[in-house]
């Protein structure tokens, strides 16, 4: 519900549980008022700025009493230049070298839906939008912001636009797409970093007079940071305490900041990341920030990921495949890396058609050259000296034993050796007369050009069409060095990474509008583009090509913050693992990928009889379970990083069932597994607790499960299926009463 009080100028956005306030001051400058829990229908108008101290500037407005500053001000969008020394979310050069801007309230409308931000991700869905022109006092250049309410979620998507009427050019130096200026300190900044096959470690650290910033300039939004995070109370848990979420809808360089200022209020922004960012503006022309979908929880972690978690599936995936059950597949990367040929693949895909599995995924390697990693990029076209036939012979071969294909692509790159190159060498990346830097022997595709596109496009659409095509996974495998375009002229060369990005996105949009039935999954190494930006075209994402079930709970588990058990790409591998060499058993690493997209990457032919029973087993569990893993709300239960077990629960809305998933992962002797207190049950119903084994453990009340808790089995308690270390319990509550 958006309400605005004309007396006051106040702006209330009301969801279920929180409310976001700001108001058009006695100056005309937009002030954040409140953004937390509700306000039982007042204004906090009350809560005024402090009076301006020594060395904080006042306006021009304010030039009589000088007691108004925009240093101590909490904004909606602060500027640069205008006496507010804090972070800001637009800093810009106007044609005469001036670079203060000074935005006011000029007018406002309530539109009764969610307008699409022309060729961006964005949310979508029922809610009431309000958009807010600002303008400078000195020029006329205008600042759109959009407000979009999402009430069933207590999210506030937004975004901002730049509008250049000034009869010239205008240079934009940075344009943030968010600002939260809460006008308390005590806060801590919860992000998520990491690396190649090891993404969204989860990280806490407090919020301080220094600024506390993650972002990535990498092209990408990176395996280093991602681009969500929470700024919480210090005492938040998973269960309570006040945290406010910023997400951002976009997959390329990003910041996101957090400092206190002199009067300790904390201003938090999101956006495109500064560094070698600008954007030449013409007369007339507007500049789209991304979005950013705020969420605030005043009920801890908990509530706030089952937000982000309903929210990115019902109002940010799109297409077919949004809530459908996707097929459980086998893909070949583990288990023949380039070595295959047809006859291997479906050798694989009959293995693992027999014991239920629906899809084969032929990764890299099926086309050009492809032998290794150092040719091939770009030359989109199917090798039939591995593959025998070309795809229609493989898709109907794999038709007669029920199974789907899909395959893999890396559209954004190109290798040296290849024919693309040899063709179009202007094509990539890179700066004349200077070296380039190389990863994994390729370089990246002028993504902002069209043609550029438009070749790639046409040769990934001939081979989508040459058979019958279910899945496809859209890789990514290095980030963005020597970022010049021949395209562009010298003075445009900061626009660059945007245009890749925006680029990136039109190809995206162009493949799936014309292959509506095929299911998309992102990939970048692993989970080095997992963004809400991505979610949007795709709605699975690879979550890390680091497939230990062990490492696997962290990764997951920090991932589980911001995104959906749908997002998250998951399969069961080879032990020992490819990329630890740890040894764990099939079952737990069943129950490990069973916490997203659950898949095969292993040789499905070459395992034993005792295996094979396993992944019958797990493959029709998972279906079973596959909409109260889903559609369940999901709670994590320990800390993997400081517990011996890691456990998570998925319990139906209706509190009829619920799923608990224990690993463990530290063992020592003599150890007392922790009480697990369960959440998300019916207190007084009764619950029939059964592992996967069919051990049943006991029946309680929910009440009993959620405030006393559960005692979890000891690891040696675990199941007869190989070494009994890394122990994991599956365990059913099946509510049997009430
Ligand atoms: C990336 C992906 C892997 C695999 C390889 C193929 O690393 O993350 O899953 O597809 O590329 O080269």
């Amino acid at each position: 519900m958006i309400r605005y009080e004309e007396t006051g100028h106040v702006f209330t956005l009301e969801t279920a549980h929180a409310a976001y306030q700001m108001m058009a001051d006695g100056y005309g400058y937009l002030q954040h008022l409140h953004f937390g829990g509700k306000l039982g229908g007042g204004s906090c108008d009350g809560l005024r700025p402090v009076w301006a101290t020594a060395f904080s500037a006042s306006p021009q407005v304010d030039v009589e009493r000088q007691r108004y500053s925009l240093d101590l001000t909490p904004q909606e969008y602060p500027t640069a230049g205008g006496g507010d020394y804090r972070t800001p979310c637009l800093s810009l050069t106007f044609a005469d070298g001036a670079r203060n801007v000074e935005l006011c309230y000029a007018s406002h409308r309530i539109l009764k839906e969610k307008p699409a931000l022309e060729g961006l991700p964005s949310l979508h869905g029922a809610c009431e939008t309000l958009e807010i022109t600002l303008r400078d006092r000195w020029a006329d250049l205008e600042v759109v912001l959009l407000y979009s309410v999402f009430e069933e979620y207590d999210v506030i998507a937004r975004s901002a636009r730049i509008v250049n009427r000034t009869g010239a050019p205008v240079t934009l130096n940075g344009v943030l797409s968010a600002c939260l200026d809460l006008q308390e300190d005590d806060f801590d900044f919860v992000h998520f970093h990491g690396r190649h096959a090891m993404e969204r470690m989860v990280e806490r650290t407090p919020v301080a007079h220094g600024e506390v910033s993650v972002g990535s300039v990498r092209g990408t939004s990176s395996h280093q940071h991602n681009p969500f995070v929470i700024v919480c109370d210090r005492s938040a848990t998973e269960d309570s305490g006040r945290c406010w979420g910023l997400s951002f809808l976009y997959s390329g360089n990003f910041i996101a900041a957090a400092s206190c200022d002199q009067s300790d209020a904390c201003r938090v922004v999101m956006g495109i990341h500064p560094q070698g960012f600008s954007w030449r503006l013409e007369d007339g022309e507007s500049f789209q920030a991304p979005e950013v979908a705020l969420c605030y929880s005043g009920r801890g972690f908990g509530a706030l990921s089952q937000s982000y978690h309903k929210l990115y599936r019902h109002c940010l995936c799109r297409g077919e495949w949004a809530l459908k059950r996707r097929p459980v597949l086998i893909n070949n990367w583990e288990a023949t890396y380039f070595n295959f040929n047809e006859e291997k693949l479906f050798q694989i895909a009959k293995a693992a058609s027999e014991l239920g599995v629906e899809m084969l995924v032929v990764d890299d390697g099926w086309f050009g050259n492809r032998f290794d990693d150092r040719r091939a990029l770009g030359d989109w076209v199917v090798n039939t000296e591995k593959v025998r036939g070309g795809m229609k012979a493989l898709s109907d071969r794999l038709k007669e034993i029920h199974m789907r294909l899909g395959l893999w692509f890396e559209p954004e790159m190109v290798s040296e050796d290849s024919n693309l190159y040899r063709a179009h060498p202007d094509w990539c990346l890179s700066v004349p007369g200077r070296g380039r830097s190389r990863w994994r022997n390729q370089l990246v595709l002028d993504m902002s050009r069209k043609e550029v596109r438009d070749f790639i496009h046409d040769e990934m659409a001939a081979v989508l069409s040459s058979a019958d095509f279910s899945y496809v996974k859209w890789d990514m495998n290095r980030h963005l060095t020597d970022v010049w375009s021949a395209a562009l002229p010298a003075d445009r060369q900061g626009e660059v990474h945007h245009r890749y990005v925006l680029g990136v996105y039109e190809l995206l949009e162009r493949m799936e509008t014309e292959f509506p039935h095929i299911l998309f999954e992102g990939c970048s190494g692993g989970g080095g583009r997992f963004d809400a930006g991505m979610l949007y075209y795709h709605p699975q994402i690879w979550c890390s090509d680091n497939t230990d079930a062990i490492e696997r709970l962290e990764i997951q588990y920090g991932s589980s913050f911001g995104y959906p058990i749908s997002a998250v790409g998951s399969h069961v591998s080879a032990s020992p693992n490819h990329q630890t060499g740890r040894v764990t058993p099939f079952h737990t690493r069943g129950v490990v990928a069973m916490a997203g997209t659950f898949g095969y990457e292993l040789d499905l032919s070459a395992i034993t009889e005792e295996e094979k029973e396993l992944v019958k087993k797990q493959v029709k569990q998972y279906i079973r379970l596959y909409d109260l893993i889903n559609d369940g709300n999901y709670y994590r239960l320990t800390d993997p990083a400081a517990c011996c077990l890691t456990a998570w629960e998925m319990a139906a809305p209706d509190g009829s069932r619920a799923l608990l998933s224990i690993v463990y992962s530290h063992v020592r002797a003599n150890l007392y597994p922790p009480i697990l207190r369960l959440r998300g049950l019916t207190p007084d119903a009764r619950y029939r607790l059964t592992g996967d084994d069919g051990k049943v453990y006991g029946e309680w009340t929910g009440a009993a499960l959620m405030e006393a808790g559960f005692r979890p089995p000891r690891q040696h308690d675990a199941y007869p299926h190989g070494c009994a270390d890394y122990a994991a319990f599956q365990i059913e509550l099946t509510r049997v009463e009430g």
